[in-house]
This record gives C-alpha cells, sequence and structure tokens, in this order.
C-alpha cells in the first residue's frame, strides 16, 4: 500500500560533501518488503518546491528509514534543513525494488553504484547477506570528499572503490574496477548514472542482470508520464520508471 505520512525526523547528519543521511520514523518504514525502492519526498512546508523529489530507500526496518541524498539542488538543500525531532512529508514506499531471490544462496552476487546510485545497493547487500548470498560491492565515486558508506558497505562484503580523480581507491571508473575481478556471480545489479549502467551491463554480458534507473519525475506514481523510458520488451513501446520500475531486468530497457 502507498501511504502518505509525515514521518518524524530522528537523524540528519552530512556524511560526506554535500551527502546526507536521514532518518525518519513511521510506519512506513516497516512496509517496504524489498530493496530498491523509493519514497517521494515533499521538500519544504510549503508548496515551493512544487514537485516531491524522489530519494531512494539506502535502509529500512525496525521502524527506521535512512535516505541517503545529494544536497545539490533547490530542493534536497531545503530537505538538508530539516532537523531533528521535526517532521518530513512522505510518499511510498514507490516503484519495484531489486529481486534478493535472484541471486542463490552460497553464491557471489556483484553490486555495482556510482554517486547517488550507491545507496539503494545498501539495502540490498544487507538481503543478500542474510539469504546466503556474498555481496561484492564496486562502489564509484567523483573524488575522495564524497564518498560515503564505505565502512558499512565493508561490513557486508569485499568493496572496491573507484574514484574519477584517484584521490581513493582505483584512479577511474566502476568499470576498470570490474575489469581486474576474478570471480564468478550468479547475477549482478546496479544502480547509478545511465552511462554507467550501459557500461556496465555490457561489460556483464551472459549474467543474469538488474539496473536502477533515475529518471526525473514528476507524480512518481504512473500518471504523469515524465520518466517514460524507451523499451523493445512490450507492445506499448515504453515503460514508466516510476511505476514499473525504477529497477528492470537488464536489457528491457534501451539504454
Ligand atoms: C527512483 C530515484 C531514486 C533516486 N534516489 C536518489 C538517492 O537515493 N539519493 C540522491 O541523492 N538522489 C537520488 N535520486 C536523484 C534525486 O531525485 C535528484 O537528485 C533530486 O530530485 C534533485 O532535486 P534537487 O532539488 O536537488 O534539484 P533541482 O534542480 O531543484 O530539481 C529540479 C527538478 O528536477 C528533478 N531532478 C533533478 N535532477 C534529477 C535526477 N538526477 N534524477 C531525478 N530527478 C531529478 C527534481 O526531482 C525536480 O523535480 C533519485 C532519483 C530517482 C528517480
Ligand atoms: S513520474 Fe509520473 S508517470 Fe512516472
Amino acid at each position: 500500500m502507498i501511504r502518505n505520512e509525515r514521518m518524524k525526523v530522528t537523524g540528519q547528519r552530512e556524511i560526506a560533501r554535500n551527502i546526507y543521511e536521514l532518518i525518519l520514523e513511521g510506519e512506513l518504514a516497516d512496509e517496504v518488503g524489498e530493496p530498491g525502492r523509493f519514497v517521494h519526498v515533499r521538500a519544504g512546508e510549503t508548496m515551493d518546491p512544487l514537485l516531491r523529489r524522489p530519494i531512494s530507500i539506502a535502509d529500512y526496518g525496525d521502524g527506521r528509514l535512512t535516505l541517503i541524498y545529494r544536497a545539490d539542488g533547490y530542493g534536497t538543500r531545503v530537505i538538508s534543513e530539516k532537523e531533528r525531532h521535526g517532521q518530513a512529508d512522505v510518499l511510498g514506499p514507490l516503484g519495484n525494488g531489486f529481486p534478493v531471490e535472484a541471486a542463490v544462496p552460497g553464491t557471489k552476487a556483484l553490486l555495482v553504484g556510482g554517486g547517488v546510485g550507491v545507496p539503494p545497493l545498501y539495502g540490498l547487500s544487507r538481503r543478500l547477506k542474510e539469504a546466503g548470498v556474498e555481496p561484492v560491492h564496486v562502489l564509484g565515486f567523483q573524488s575522495d570528499d564524497v564518498v560515503f558508506y564505505e565502512e558499512e558497505f565493508s561490513r557486508l562484503g569485499e568493496t572496491h572503490i573507484a574514484t574519477v580523480d584517484g584521490s581513493r581507491g582505483k584512479k577511474g571508473f566502476v568499470t576498470d574496477v570490474l575489469e581486474s575481478l576474478i570471480h564468478e556471480f550468479s547475477v549482478y545489479y546496479s544502480c547509478g548514472p545511465l552511462p554507467m549502467l550501459k557500461a556496465v551491463a555490457d561489460g556483464m554480458t551472459g549474467t543474469e542482470g538488474y539496473l536502477s534507473f533515475e529518471e526525473r519525475m514528476g507524480c512518481g506514481i504512473g500518471a504523469c508520464f515524465a520518466c517514460v523510458c524507451h523499451t523493445d520488451s512490450n507492445d506499448r513501446g515504453y515503460v514508466k520508471v516510476c511505476s514499473d520500475g525504477p529497477v528492470f531486468k537488464a536489457g528491457v530497457v534501451t539504454i
């Protein structure tokens, strides 16, 4: 069920440059069901900005929702000003998440994230681990000062960091790390910018994969067509990222 709830803000902290971790408490947190879904957050208390901001659910459970977001534009900067003991107007949980059951227990699963595509992989990694799957993380960032959750991911499994400027981990892109991995994976999951998703999918041909797309959105619930992407996999020729996704099996969305 999609809920519109005023959730309690119980934590807000800057965990890297302009990257915030927001903890919310409310009933919605126990209705997420699967990792990779998202919420639509009203930025302020007025109608300005009018549109909600879509943010992935980084983790959930025990009445708590964790969101990790970059405060870059107007709306997310307003969200970053929410203080502990305040409230946030949240619509969700929305969309379809990552299928944990696609990974075979006892095997390794590859999780590849770029920038603000990294957060939903954390909740996914926790559920994979609980299901007896070994997660291997490859996380890409622009530079050292915007890297987040390296320790948290490392506690769950092997974790590789790539930065474009080489200030942390391997210099270059996530694909530069992928080339050096020698593991066999039963499945891969990825979230990040489109060129990264394309490169990851191309490099992992032959392995089952799931990609999460971060399209611009209006309504977030399938009513406005703001988020449509082309597909050859249905008669309509398009999918709505908000309600058919944001996670799709690799190959479904044309990239
Ligand atoms: C399913 C989904 C999950 C996401 N998860 C995260 C997350 O976990 N952490 C995070 O930091 N970001 C995430 N994003 C991206 C985030 O929604 C945008 O960065 C944010 O909406 C930008 O708003 P703004 O107020 O900073 O910018 P503004 O420039 O004020 O935004 C103007 C409008 O453009 C939209 N917009 C701008 N950039 C993006 C973008 N990259 N993707 C989608 N809409 C955009 C805004 O929603 C708003 O409607 C996600 C996007 C989607 C679709
Ligand atoms: S955002 Fe309105 S249909 Fe997807």
